[in-house]
């Protein structure tokens, strides 16, 4: 058996590549810090867990990685609440152990990326206690969105905004003697309070946050929410078309058709939030070494999208369009297609990314067989239960496709060893705060945050020491661990390691996308340079065109590629 799998990419040196625009083709790996490696034995991941682990991240061929936040923070949403932005939460270690990762990732020749959470900060924040220990009216409280209510005695919300994890947006304070106050918005948890970007106090205390990173030596930023930071003029109500509550939906959906119903979500896409995105960009300017910011922007068409990346304002931003693209090759064809001219028509790279920490892993996603909008997440009640093995089949030719488009892919941890999203969980361990806030009614996210199996034998499968594991493992994951995957050349891993060689050795992210029709309906078929790819996602074979198989996703079945499958060819 062979046991080695040919990593040709070796690390480079940053310096060399310093004026690149490195993010344009980049493959950048999301790094979700509790669930990556414990190195304290708490059953939560750390910095020193992620250094210890760096070098397998080198050898699996990605280019940068991106940490989901390590913040200070009381952990109600998982990190994304944060109550100091310049300090690590000893959960996950020190600064001088972020420095200490950061160190490592460069002499390894990886970028990193850190998670910024500008839209809300957590109800522990400095500036937010001292809002609320303020009077109405105060500059203070002008940080936030404090309002008084409507109805006789202001109990009702000051509009009927919806938060995205459930329940109202809207939060009544309780006055120092008791009585009932002002409310404030929140799009997410309660102990999430909206930033006030009007306030120009805001844009300041966020420059400054973000030259602390950049001083310290982080290759850009993740910026969280970017599509809701700016509200529309007085905080009208809205009423969605359908559905509530997904990422993209504070009382709307994510769903695209949402975005494309008239009006827009008075919270979400807003003109006033590009403007913050140009100021950073001429911060981020200060610094060499081509920093980058790359927006979470829940936003649809990839045309609307684009706007996030013109030349003055943000780098990247996710291509959350094509996550929700169904398996269905027009569908596909029509993604791709709108996105590389949208992202194109502005002088952006196209990004592309099938999971991460907010939706159902992709090994699970797309064999669903039921509606599940994003954010509800799967538990043992849910009625359609997808199959695995068609999940995971589909989930390895998906990612032969992603990675073969020009442009900047993400990878979710995890996904490289083929991990399904886990379903199974009971509900004492559920975490997310869409659990909480919906009584139950969506299980929310906690299924695809399950921490990463490394080794088959040993404790919460070399996760931690101890065994500790802040969500349960499911018994089945001993053999998607990575040391069995590593010396298994038909297992995921061996497939990411060789798609991702391949990628940098023949230039993919710098390619050119040229489409290949007559191979019938159920088939996504490109050039992309010397490479001929071909993805088949009906159910009968088809014939593959004249070259040389360089990478496939499943065994050919005499020559042809089978259902749910996709190759690279060399011309
Ligand atoms: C993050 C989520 C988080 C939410 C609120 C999102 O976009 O990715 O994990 O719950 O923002 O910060």
């Amino acid at each position: 058996m062979n046991t080695t799998i040919p990593v040709t990419s070796t690390a480079t040196e940053l310096s060399e590549t310093t004026g690149d625009e490195w993010w344009r083709t980049a493959v950048i790996y999301q790094v979700y810090p509790r669930s990556f490696a414990d190195s304290n034995g708490d059953g939560i991941g750390d910095l020193p867990g992620i250094t210890a682990h760096l070098p397998a991240l080198r050898e699996l061929g990605v280019d940068a990685i991106w940490l989901s936040p390590f913040m200070t923070s009381p952990q109600r949403d998982a990190g994304y609440d944060v109550a100091d932005y310049r300090g690590v939460d000893p959960l996950f270690g020190t600064l001088a152990d972020f420095d200490d990762m950061l160190a490592a990732a460069h002499e390894l020749g990886l970028r990193v990326i850190v998670d910024l959470v500008p839209n809300h900060t957590s109800s522990d924040h400095a500036w937010f206690r001292e809002a609320l220990a303020s009077a109405p009216g105060s500059a203070e409280r002008g940080h936030y969105w404090f309002r008084d209510g409507k109805g006789e005695n202001g109990d009702e919300p000051p509009n009927n905004w919806n938060s995205v994890f459930g329940g109202p947006a809207w939060t009544r304070t309780t006055n120092a003697d008791g009585t009932p106050g002002q409310w404030y918005l929140h799009l997410f948890d309660s102990s999430q309070p909206d930033l006030n970007w009007e306030d120009p106090w805001v844009w300041a205390r966020f420059r400054d946050i973000l030259r602390f990173w950049l001083d310290r030596g982080v290759d850009g930023f993740r910026i969280d929410v970017a599509h809701g930071m700016a509200k529309a003029e007085g905080l009208p109500d809205f009423t969605p078309a359908q559905g509530a509550g997904s990422m993209g939906g504070a009382g709307g959906s994510l769903e695209p058709e949402i975005s494309t119903v008239p009006p827009e979500p008075p919270y979400w896409g807003q003109e006033g939030g590009h403007a913050i995105f140009r100021d950073w960009h001429r911060v981020l300017a200060e610094y060499d070494g081509d920093r980058a910011l790359c927006g979470e922007a829940w936003i649809d068409p990839p045309s609307k999208l684009a706007l996030y990346v013109r030349p003055d304002e943000m780098q990247q931003t996710f291509n959350f369009s094509y996550l929700e693209t169904p398996w269905n090759a027009q569908a596909l064809h029509e993604v791709i297609t709108s996105s590389l001219d949208a992202f194109g028509s502005v002088g952006a790279p196209s990004t592309w990314v099938l999971s991460n920490h907010d939706v159902v892993r992709h090994a699970t996603r797309l064999a669903l067989m039921g509606d599940n909008p994003q954010g509800h997440g799967l538990g043992p009640k849910t009625p359609f239960r997808p199959d695995p093995v068609v999940g995971l089949r589909r989930a390895r030719a998906a990612t032969t496709l992603m990675l073969a488009l020009p442009g900047s892919a993400y990878l979710f941890q995890g996904e490289e060893l083929g991990l399904p999203e886990v379903i199974d969980l009971p509900d004492s361990a559920r975490q997310d705060p869409t659990w909480f806030r919906t009584h139950g009614e969506r299980y929310g996210r906690d299924g695809c945050r399950v921490p990463i199996p490394w080794t088959a034998a040993g404790a919460s499968y070399g996760f931690s020491d101890t065994g500790a594991s802040w969500l349960p493992q499911p018994a089945e994951w001993a053999t998607l661990a990575r040391d069995v995957e590593a010396s298994d050349p038909d297992s995921t891993l061996s497939l990411y390691r060789r798609l991702l060689a391949e990628r940098e050795e023949r230039g993919l992210g710098a390619g050119v996308l040229e489409w290949l029709d007559g191979f019938g309906e159920n088939v996504v078929a490109f050039h992309n340079g010397e490479v001929t790819v071909v993805a088949n996602v009906g159910e009968a074979s088809v014939s593959l065109p004249p070259g040389t198989v360089l990478v496939s996703s499943a065994p050919l079945a005499e020559g042809r590629l089978p259902a749910d499958t996709a190759a690279w060819l060399a011309r």
